[in-house]
């Protein structure tokens, strides 16, 4: 990488042991590709499809991840209460109310001095009203906490509020990506004031399935109104990530490119990356 360009990737939501197996496998070639300076990845179904735990985290870390977000199933094992005021790396939406565990944002100043700070913020349509509203707590946030490059994982389930959420923050973050829907969107580009932005990333789970989880217990809650025990599906594994190049004297984004890792195609994608 040139000496004022900062690249970031970031992962798509990590579903369950399939999907960390699957991280643990590609990330080393995709670092030697790509040649990362931050790998971020949102790993709030990372524990059994539904929450997080020192050991799924654990995992994310040693495929090479520095920075994880989180998202509405965050606080879904029990242990993620402890686990996010021990690990600062982990952050959880910033709108939550100020007594949830945690914190929204992690931010670390590089060895030639550039501040870095990853924000993670939670959409209110289609969702449980429990958070406040992320447009007022992201605007309060920035006007008091300065980065060279901010990128900002929203998660939401609609693309209306995700898309006005890039328009507000266009120029004043470096990246708006969305998380949560689980299917990677094809509106990956950078905005007239230079803010990366993308509706959302994707995942790194199961393709044959639905967003990550097997699709008959999915299919028969649909059928029969009736609950029934969800599964992480392993077949047809993807993973879904941006990559982004960033100047680390505008903090404006200058290259994006949305790329997925298939597994069926694993051993042809094994070539082109090495
Ligand atoms: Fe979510």
């Amino acid at each position: 990488m040139q000496n004022n360009l900062y690249r970031i990737i970031f992962i798509g939501d990590v579903i369950g042991k399939f999907g960390r197996k699957f991280l643990g496998l590609t990330l080393p070639l995709i670092r030697k590709k790509y040649s990362p300076d931050l790998i971020v990845a949102n790993g709030e179904n990372s524990a059994g499809g539904l929450g997080i735990t020192r050991k799924t985290a654990g995992e994310i870390y040693n495929a090479g991840v520095q920075v994880i977000t989180g998202g509405n199933h965050i606080w879904d094992k029990k242990e993620a209460l402890g686990l996010l005021n021990d690990d600062k790396r982990i952050i959880r939406p910033m709108n939550f109310p100020r007594s949830a565990p945690g914190s929204g944002c992690h931010s670390f100043k590089t060895k030639d001095g550039c501040v870095i700070q990853i924000l993670s913020l939670q959409g209110r349509v289609f969702m449980e009203p429990v958070v406040d509203n992320p447009f007022l707590v992201v605007d309060e946030f920035l006007d008091n906490n300065k980065a060279d490059i901010s990128l900002i994982d929203f998660h939401a389930e609609a693309t209306a509020e995700k898309q006005a959420m890039g328009f507000f923050l266009d120029g004043r973050v470096s990246a708006v990506l969305g998380t949560h829907t689980h299917v990677q969107t094809s509106d990956l580009r950078i905005l007239d004031k230079g803010t990366a932005y993308q509706s959302d990333v994707g995942m790194t789970g199961s393709l044959d399935s639905v967003i990550g989880m097997r699709i008959e217990p999915v299919l028969q809650k649909f059928l029969t109104g009736i609950n029934h025990r969800f599964e992480v599906e392993k077949k047809n594994l993807i993973l879904d990530m941006t990559v982004m190049d960033f100047d680390k004297n505008s903090g404006k984004a200058i290259y994006v490119e949305p790329v997925r890792i298939h597994e069926t195609h694993y051993q042809e994608q094994l070539d082109i990356l090495n």
